[in-house]
């Protein structure tokens, strides 16, 4: 993974936001399990296991509350 993957926090609009809060999601999975092939296994289980489902949509709001705060709500 480069050294530059988050350069910013800082997104056009909220739906951008949204986008950067499902990758922080996705970066933290994949630090945390960095074999690729135990993630590719593991896919299928979560695609079809709605408490995961919820469970992730649970960290990407997380992640995309501290998104949306660093760019102001994009109020301006
Ligand atoms: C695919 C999000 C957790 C393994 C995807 C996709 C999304 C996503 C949006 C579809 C990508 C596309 O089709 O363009 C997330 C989020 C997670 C999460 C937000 C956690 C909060 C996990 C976990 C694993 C995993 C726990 C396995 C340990 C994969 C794999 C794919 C995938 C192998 C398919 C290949 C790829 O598109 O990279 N994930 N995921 N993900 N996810 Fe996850």
């Amino acid at each position: 993974m480069s050294a530059t993957w988050l350069p910013s926090l800082i997104t056009a609009d909220p739906e951008a936001g949204f986008d950067l809060a499902i990758k922080l999601s996705r970066v933290a999975v994949k630090k945390t399990q960095p074999d690729d092939e135990t993630r590719a296994r593991l896919r299928a289980g979560y695609a079809e296991d709605f408490d995961a489902l919820i469970s992730i949509s649970h960290v990407v709001a997380t992640n995309f509350q501290t998104v949306a705060a660093a760019n102001d709500y994009w109020r301006t």
